[in-house]
């Protein structure tokens, strides 16, 4: 079982830069095969996600090529229109392709998706919005039987901003006859992302960004070349990092807006941040604060994603912070990792109230979800001693290289097979 030893206490200084966006990427590989032609992917990132979205294209009979950032997908010779359930439990975004293959070829087979376990994690809007443009979906024994000979353009109005459901309707909306308007959907960037990429390869959509979608189906598409946004969650993981640790690091190609929140929650808890529209400068050299409470809440709101990294770096600091997790319903798995290394946190239903701790102390933890895994990196760069973090297929999900970048920031931290010690 391979594991990250870290050995806390360095501080971190130098320049990082963020790789490709996990949550615009995936989307984006799915969207691909609506073209039946070539599409260019620049700054894609090496995670196994990206994997498994390029083993579905393959696996639905595209050719996929894979040199360093760059993936190409040739969807001419897409075959067929079901994705097998061992391609469908390794992640939650597989259901992506629902759309997509709709689009594409009018039916579709699949399981339900997997994913992190941060709750029950229904789809329920992504299938009532491909029913609205006019898809039969028939649920039975955790298969989904989709047909769909002309998709039309209508009114969707999602209930909640689904991020997902926002992407299933505008992939599915862009294969349909007419026009489709999506209220409420999501506004994070990762959907503005999507509809450049729709855009370049010959879409009619306007919108993304705010909630609401205006998308006129039914256009050709085109070959297109198209560069995948860089990953502010990633970048947000690295702030909370060297707020753990201390340290001054630049964090490049980033946009210092998508990550706002997480900038004013650093400056309030005592860090120091410089920013301009491509890099964010963090300089954290006191013991930190808590903070006012942090809510989750969809885009521009504070991202759930950096939930957990935040509150590991909170962990360690002089008072009390309150979180409440708003977005998903258990995603809090990693408090009891940290309160092995030290931490006091208690957990109510969607609160955690987190009284800082003067140290934290190396342990031996799990990382059991994605960015709960992150966390538990960022509390030990942070902690007195040595930690041993297991679980690492939950964190390749979604950091590329992160043992790597964060030594090049002077951290000691190693990936190492089982057995090894530091
Ligand atoms: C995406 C992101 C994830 C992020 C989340 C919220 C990707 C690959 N993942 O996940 O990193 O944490 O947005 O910003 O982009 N819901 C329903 N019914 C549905 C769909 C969603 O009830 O059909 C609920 C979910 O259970 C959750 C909430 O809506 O409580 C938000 O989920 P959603 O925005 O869809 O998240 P994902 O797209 O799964």
């Amino acid at each position: 079982m391979s594991a990250f030893l870290v050995s806390g206490g360095n501080r971190l200084s130098g320049a990082v830069h963020v790789h490709g966006a996990k949550n615009s990427v995936l989307p984006i590989l799915a969207a691909t095969i609506m073209s039946g032609k070539v599409s260019v992917l620049h700054n894609c990132p090496d995670l196994k996600d990206v994997t498994a979205s390029i083993q579905i294209l393959e696996y639905l009979g595209c050719k996929v090529q894979r040199e360093g950032g760059t993936v190409t997908v040739d969807s001419n010779p897409m075959s067929r229109c079901d994705i097998p359930d061992e391609l469908m439990r390794e992640m939650r975004s597989s259901v992506i392709f629902l759309g997509a293959i709709l689009a594409r070829t009018g039916r579709a087979v699949m399981s339900f998706p997997g994913g992190c376990e941060l709750g029950s994690r229904p789809i329920d809007l992504h299938l009532s919005s491909l029913r609205a443009l006019g898809a039969e979906i028939d649920e039975k024994s955790g298969c989904l039987y989709c047909a769909a000979p002309k998709l039309r353009g209508c009114e969707v109005n999602l209930s909640i901003p689904s991020v997902g459901a926002t992407e299933n309707t505008m992939l599915a909306a862009c294969g349909s006859e007419g026009v489709t308007v999506i209220t409420n959907a999501a506004r994070e960037p990762e959907i503005a992302d999507l509809q450049n990429f729709l855009i370049a390869m010959g879409a009619r959509i306007q919108g993304a960004g705010s909630s609401t979608i205006i998308i006129e189906g039914g256009y050709p598409f085109h070959e297109l070349s198209y560069r995948v946004m860089a990953d502010r969650i990633v970048a947000a993981t690295y702030l909370t990092a060297v707020a753990a640790a201390g340290g001054e690091v630049e964090i490049e190609d980033v946009d210092y807006r998508q990550l706002s929140t997480v900038t004013a929650t650093l400056i309030e808890a005592g860090c120091y941040i410089r920013s301009d529209p491509k890099r964010v400068f963090i300089s954290c050299t006191k013991p930190l604060f808590g903070v006012r409470p942090i809510r989750t809440a969809p885009y521009p709101g504070f991202l759930t994603d950096a939930q957990a990294p935040l509150m590991a770096a909170l962990a360690k600091s002089q008072g009390t912070t309150v979180f409440v997790e708003n977005i998903f319903e258990n995603r809090y798995r990693h408090v009891a990792e940290l309160m092995r290394m030290g931490a006091d946190i208690r957990v109510e239903g969607r609160v955690a109230v987190v009284c800082g701790v003067n140290t934290l102390r190396g342990a031996s933890v799990r990382a059991t979800d994605l960015r709960g895994g992150a966390a538990l990196v960022v509390a030990a760069l942070g902690a007195e001693g040595d930690s041993r973090i297991t679980g690492l297929g939950h964190i390749d999900r979604g950091y590329q290289d992160l043992d790597e970048t964060l030594r090049s920031l002077g951290a000691a931290i190693w990936r190492t097979e089982d057995g090894e010690t530091l």
